[in-house]
């Protein structure tokens, strides 16, 4: 890591850091280490946002049946419509977590759900559970007159420890009221996931993070006719503010946020992940933080006079923090620098201030996950179509 005075220039980065502190302004190189192919996900700090370690999977089982969709038959709300976009509200836990409501099956069961854009895999509590589903919603195949057995085992493990087994089903989902036909997901019976406040989790990665011969939601709406291959998201960072959030489907939403989109292409189709010097981020929903690699995480931390807490989060002094002592911190993506203020990247509860910059305890990450801490300043647009991402100031 290396702190560097302004006429040192980074050009050739897609992404780096700039902290501005009165009138001295540093530039800190983000990247130094190899891309991680196998890249994974810290989390965050409040409540545990898991870090993927990958899952595996039993056998294979048959391909789901095509779906032909046709137009909107209204008074029909089971059939397939065509779609351009659609809305889903999210509720805001204190800024770490973000979710929204989906059902399973015919007649609907309702699940709150964690919209996750660094996993690919749906999954929601089975009435059948046998640890860990005390809080939850339970899915019930057997009174959904629209089920299908799948029946093939289902595991992922997440790096902080916990996972969740169960096996696979069909059935349809409605998701933003886009009514996906034989969507495959997964009914759990051994959670070990403790203090989620959702029941289960939606991911919008790409397909190839998936469980196999599955087909993420998103990519089975678009495959099915029903949406634009794109989405969005909009997270509220005022804790009390209404909504807590948006996804919107489809597209993306002009009324949160503020001038153009600046893209950055997708480098490799997994997490939405886009090329550095040397390495790589990614726009993750399912992080509260932003996480990156060890020494760089380190040395910001130290810039702000952080304390570390163990989890690889750190605390820094409230007073600093309020009588504006903290410096801004600029990503620059695409070419288009991405400020956050100190009140954008700490989380204080009065009492205590986290920085919004975090490291794997687990495993050391050599990929920035651009998380809540991001995304919330910065609408973010997911774009299959184009294998892209947008990002603009959010309202
Ligand atoms: C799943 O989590 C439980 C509880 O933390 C743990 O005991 C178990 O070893 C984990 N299983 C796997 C396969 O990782």
């Amino acid at each position: 890591m290396k702190f560097c005075i302004l006429n040192v220039t980074y050009l050739l980065l897609i992404l780096f850091i700039m902290i501005i502190m009165g009138d001295a302004l540093f530039r800190i190189k983000l990247y130094s280490g190899k891309s991680n192919k196998n890249g994974h996900r810290d989390h965050g700090p409040k409540v545990p946002r898991h870090s993927k370690t990958g899952h595996s999977i039993g056998h294979s089982y048959g391909q789901p049946s095509s779906h032909q969709v046709g137009p909107a038959k209204p008074g029909h709300p089971n059939r397939p419509r065509l779609i351009r976009q659609a809305q889903v509200l999210l509720t805001n836990d204190f800024n770490s977590d973000y979710y929204g409501m989906i059902s399973l099956g015919t007649p609907p069961q309702t699940f709150k759900i964690m919209f996750d854009t660094g996993l690919s895999d749906l999954w929601v509590p089975s009435i059948n559970c046998q640890t860990g589903c005390t809080n939850t919603a339970e899915y019930n195949s057997a009174v959904s007159t629209t089920y299908q057995p799948n029946g093939t085992p289902f595991f992922i493990g997440y790096g902080d420890g916990s996972n969740v087994t169960g096996i696979l089903d069909q059935d349809v989902l409605n998701f933003g009221g886009v009514i996906v036909q034989n969507q495959i997901f997964a009914e759990i019976t051994t959670l070990n996931n403790p203090d989620s406040i959702y029941d289960g989790i939606l991911g919008m990665g790409y397909p190839s993070l998936a469980a196999p011969d599955t087909t993420p939601p998103f990519n089975n709406m678009i495959n099915q006719g029903l949406i634009a291959p794109v989405f969005s998201f909009y997270l509220n960072r005022d804790v009390n503010g209404q909504p807590g959030g948006e996804l919107l489907l489809g597209g993306s939403d002009p009324a949160h946020y503020i001038g153009a989109l600046t893209y950055v292409s997708v480098s490799q189709q997994g997490y939405w992940q886009f090329a550095m010097d040397g390495g790589s981020a990614f726009a993750d929903t399912g992080t509260s933080l932003i996480a990156g690699p060890t020494p760089d995480i380190q040395a910001i931390n130290n810039f702000l006079n952080g304390v570390e807490n163990g989890d690889g989060t750190y605390n820094v002094d409230c007073n600093a923090f309020m009588q504006g002592q903290l410096p801004k911190i600029e990503f620059t993506i695409g070419g288009t620098v991405f400020p956050l203020t100190p009140a954008q990247y700490i989380q204080s509860n009065g009492d205590q201030c986290l920085s919004g910059f975090s490291y794997n305890t687990q495993q050391s990450d050599d990929m920035w996950t651009l998380g809540d801490v991001f995304i919330g300043p910065y609408y973010t647009e997911f774009d299959f179509g184009n294998n892209q991402l947008g990002f603009a100031q959010s309202k």
